[in-house]
């Protein structure tokens, strides 16, 4: 059995995990940063890097003393490599280059958004299901909306037996749809992240009109690429056209003020008008998610959906895309709420199929804010 330690710190989340076989996650700890970066609506990242190194020893402790585990017992350490913001990638990488560099293990460089599309993986392992390949992966969070085309790199074995192959085939052409839901969550007065609390908003939005229609957004040159800007700014322009909101968004300011954010102290706040607004903001991020990874999915004949990061936690992205699956001919497979965010053990079992691969990085390792998946 092969036992990897995975470290994450490339953006807001200090993460630690252990994963057995790339497969079997016996641990994974992760320090949210969401109260520091709260007050500001969005990760600050000179903040990020000193909430990092505060935490790493920690963390990383805490994964093997739940994994039951010494430092000595580890076969191998990963760690993101990027993308992210540099300054946090730094504190992962020079204490994961330290521990191997210590310890005499092996060190594989991980690629974040890899380490998000073996979190579909590790969810299909632990319930017994085989994700086949070749798969189309979106992956949607506050920092990242991608479409890849995913095919193992082994024609001749199972899923994993070799390198996977990633193409990038759409992307954002501005913001990312997690940073969409945290901008309108912060211009509507309801906090930070704004994901989930917009998320259970709209299924309360019951029978009211929507106060304004958005259409689909540009498709631009590429039908596979996204865009989110312009919805955003649609909310923004909406609301300030419509005084009548105005009184409200500072009525919740001020309760988010007094510390009052959680969902429950929010929700009579909030008019029928806005949830209904809110609704409508969601189904038209759905709607562009869901209608264009499953035209990718068709037009390429893939076996298998994978949708993963933050905003695969998002209950109505999860609801649709299983009512569009059928009579498709592939499946849809997310990750675990837990494992849709970013986590340590998606990075341990990418890390694992390049530590099958031989593929190990060295002292010269250094952080790379862009790195690209391919
Ligand atoms: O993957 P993640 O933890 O961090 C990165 O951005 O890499 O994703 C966080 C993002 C935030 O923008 C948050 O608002 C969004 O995911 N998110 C959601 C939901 N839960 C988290 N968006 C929509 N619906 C949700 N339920
Ligand atoms: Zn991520």
């Amino acid at each position: 059995m092969t036992r990897i330690l995975g470290i994450e710190s490339s953006c807001d989340e200090t993460a630690a995990a252990v994963v057995a076989d790339g497969r079997e996650i016996l641990s994974s700890v992760v320090a949210s940063q969401i109260d520091i970066h709260r007050k500001f609506g969005g990760v600050v990242p000179e903040l990020a890097s000193r909430e990092h190194l505060r935490q790493i020893v920690p963390v990383v402790r805490e994964a093997l003393a739940q994994a039951g585990m010494k430092l000595s017992d580890v076969d191998a350490i990963g760690v993101t490599q990027g993308p992210g913001l540099v300054g946090a990638l730094l504190v992962g990488i020079t204490y994961g280059k330290t521990l191997a560099g210590a310890l005499g293990k092996p060190l594989v460089a991980v690629n974040h958004l890899a380490g998000h599309v073996h979190a579909v993986f590790l969810e299909a392992f632990r319930a017994g299901k085989d994700v086949k390949l070749p798969a189309v992966c979106l992956i949607v969070s506050g920092g990242h909306t991608v479409l890849y085309e995913v095919k193992s790199g082994d024609s001749n074995g199972p899923a994993l037996g070799g390198l996977l192959r990633y193409r990038k085939i759409g992307q954002t052409r501005d913001d990312a749809a997690g940073e969409a839901y945290d901008k309108v969550a912060k211009l509507l007065g309801l906090g930070y992240p704004g994901g989930p609390i917009l998320d259970r908003l709209a299924a309360l939005s019951n029978g009211v009109a929507p106060p304004v229609k958005f259409g689909p957004t540009k498709t631009r040159s590429n039908p596979l690429d996204f865009s989110f800007s312009g919805l955003k700014t649609a909310v923004l322009y909406h609301v300030r056209e419509h005084p009548e909101y105005a009184a409200e968004i500072r009525t919740r300011e001020e309760a988010l003020q007094r510390g009052e954010r959680k969902f429950e102290q929010l929700l009579p706040l909030c008019s029928p008008q806005t949830l209904a607004l809110v609704r409508e903001f969601q189904n038209a991020v759905v709607r562009d998610l869901v209608d264009r990874t499953m035209l990718a999915a068709e037009e390429l004949g893939v076996a298998s959906v994978l949708v993963s990061g933050g905003v695969a936690a998002n209950s109505q992205l999860r609801t649709t895309f299983e009512e569009r699956e059928k009579n498709k001919g592939f499946e849809v497979f997310f990750p675990s709420r837990a494992l849709s965010t970013d986590n340590a053990a998606m990075i341990a079992a990418a890390a694992y199929e390049k530590f099958r691969a031989g593929v190990f990085g060295d002292a010269s390792l250094n952080a790379d804010p862009g790195l690209i998946l391919a």
